[in-house]
């Protein structure tokens, strides 16, 4: 495997900043050093929903600094936040109106700065979220770029004259459901926007914009903010000749006819532009991590960049959209793992059905919820957590279009209810909001709520929370699961999905029961190495290994089971 030398060690301010880390990383791999996000927990917090400290049912950064005690038990070792700038919040925070400070709603720039040094105490950093492609309609640059044609941010944006009366430059629509052009009739112009009207896209072919937006990440790196997850990086540019988009058959959810997004995603002018924006991270010893949607590992491939210069960590997102299938998961790790590139795993964030109620069959969903946990953080790469994942929390969609905040879900009703199922209030205890909050929360915790929570499991060592803590310290003392090449083992079986970590430190072997029938998997690791194995149990679910000597396991529906083996 590649050893990365990390920059840090050459930059000296910061590595007096992270002295801590640099310290502990020297001793465990003798000369070589790790940059630190390979080997890291990412945790995401959606901060609307994590803690609220003032009681007015949205959380915030003091309610977050309250919880790092847990985060750090928990095992995580960087936070990633989603927008807490100010915004008119159509979009939750996704529509930015000055990325240069904190909402109030969120706090202030000073709470923004205790989060940072109080997380740095506990060896955990930050990261925050950068929405690139568009800002809010609020924000100033487009206030003045809607006032006059003349405007000096006029070009900040994207505007055309339509094609004839009431008819738009061409047939691009939005993501969120209307059409990808909105009007002005003051300047008689229409401005592009991929997502809702109130986030007009940014004109990144314009040098004053990437160099102000450039800025913003240099403000926050000054801060100590260790890196970025880009939002919706492959919506940067759109085609300079803004050619219509070709129509695919069928309808989408939103009742339009389908087209093929070919003019204005994933263009290749986003490639160079990341590389830029790597450049400047590269300044500062900070980590991208990017909103990758790929259809194939090819694309995905394509965000590291041809030499690494591109993201260190473009998630896989892909991995959110496979069904519970062996097969299928199998396939889709052994491409992840031959790709170029540090794999990232994601299971789950702020835009996707929560795996416990998108995975669960109803019987069976702690089991797979722990087998999950077994499998993503046990994988060669860098694991992103989402809140709540680590106690099964559910969706809890809305029950009537009246209660939908998220105006996706207002627009799709019902086909489409939204993304606030997946963003309801984190679930700390059994008191009421699940102690998430003294006021009315802003989203609606579940009845689950009651016996999925932290404080319950983590009185509970056969809690989905207790197994999530096993995993991670598994990662974090185990050598072979944070360097060890992926071996997959037992190709074949249609239900379980078996695979060896190896390094020089030693062997991990990890078996998954995707399917609700009990599976007795047999191994034979001659090929590996091993003449007689013998397997020394660390971590199990549902299985069991009869007399230790590794012929096999026997696992009960979706059964996890992580040894060290040895001859
Ligand atoms: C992706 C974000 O994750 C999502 O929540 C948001 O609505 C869009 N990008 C637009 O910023
Ligand atoms: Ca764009």
């Amino acid at each position: 495997m590649k050893t990365h030398i990390h920059s840090w060690v050459l930059v000296p301010l910061l590595a007096v900043c992270w002295a801590p880390f640099a310290e502990a990383q020297m001793k465990a791999k003798d000369i070589r050093v790790e940059a630190w996000w390979k080997h890291a927990v990412f945790y995401e917090v959606y901060p609307r929903s994590f803690s609220d400290s003032n009681g007015d049912g949205i959380g915030d950064l003091n309610g977050i600094t309250s919880k790092l005690d847990y985060l750090k038990d928990l095992g995580v070792d960087a936070i990633w936040m989603t927008p807490c700038f100010p915004s008119p919040q159509v979009d939750f925070g996704y529509d930015v109106s000055d990325y240069l400070t904190i909402d109030p709603m969120y706090g202030t720039l000073e709470d923004f700065d205790r989060l940072v040094s109080e997380a740095r105490k506990r060896d955990i950093r930050v990261i925050l979220d950068f929405v690139v492609n568009h800002t809010s309609d609020q924000h100033a640059w487009f206030l003045d770029s809607k006032s006059s044609r003349s405007a000096a941010h006029r070009d900040w944006y994207i505007w055309r004259d339509g094609r004839g009366p009431d008819q738009p430059p061409n047939n691009w629509l939005s993501t969120f459901g209307s059409p990808g052009w909105k009007y002005d009739p003051a300047t008689k112009q229409y401005y592009y926007h991929y997502f809702y009207p109130e986030q007009p896209d940014l004109n990144w072919r314009n040098p004053d914009v990437e160099k102000a937006m450039f800025d913003v990440t240099r403000f926050w790196y000054h801060r100590g903010v260790a890196g970025f997850r880009l939002d919706a990086v492959d919506t940067l540019f759109e085609d300079p000749k803004l050619r219509d988009n070709p129509p695919l058959p069928g309808k989408d959810k939103f009742g339009r006819p389908k087209q093929e997004e070919k003019y204005n995603k994933k263009l290749p002018e986003v490639h160079q532009a990341l590389q830029r924006l790597r450049k400047v991270a590269d300044e500062y010893d900070a980590v991208l991590i990017g909103e990758t949607w790929t259809k194939d590992v090819k694309q995905l491939e394509e965000y590291y960049g041809n030499n690494g210069n591109e993201l260190q960590l473009p998630m896989d997102l892909r991995l959110t959209e496979l069904p519970l299938s062996a097969k299928v998961f199998r396939e889709h790790i052994k491409a992840v793992d031959a790709a170029r590139g540090w794999p990232t795993y994601v299971i789950s964030n702020h835009d996707i059905r929560r795996p416990y109620t998108r995975y669960g069959d109803g019987v069976h969903n702690d089991d797979i919820a722990k087998m999950m946990a077994a499998f993503y953080l046990t994988l060669r790469g860098t694991p992103v957590m989402y809140y709540g994942e680590e106690i099964g929390m559910e969706n809890n969609d809305p029950k009537r279009k009246e209660d939908v905040k998220d105006p996706i879900g207002v627009l799709g009703w019902p086909e489409e209810k939204g993304r606030d199922g997946e963003r309801t209030p984190m679930q700390w205890n059994s008191e009421p909001n699940a102690g998430f909050s003294t006021g009315k929360p802003w989203l609606p915790v579940p009845e689950s709520a009651k016996t999925y929570n932290v404080e319950a499991e983590s009185n509970d060592p056969r809690s989905i929370l207790s197994f999530y803590k096993q995993v991670i310290h598994l990662r974090k003392t185990e050598p072979a699961l944070l360097d060890g090449a992926y071996t997959p083992l037992n190709e074949s079986d249609a239900n379980v999905i078996a695979y060896l970590r190896k390094s020089k430190d030693g062997t991990i072997l990890v078996v998954l029961n995707f399917s609700a029938s009990q599976q007795n998997p047999s191994f034979d690791l001659i090929k590996q190495g091993f003449a007689s194995a013998k397997v020394k149990g660390l971590l199990r679910n549902a299985a069991t290994v009869p007399d230790g000597t590794l012929r096999s396991v026997k696992l009960d529906a979706y059964g996890a089971y992580i040894g060290r083996v040895s001859d």
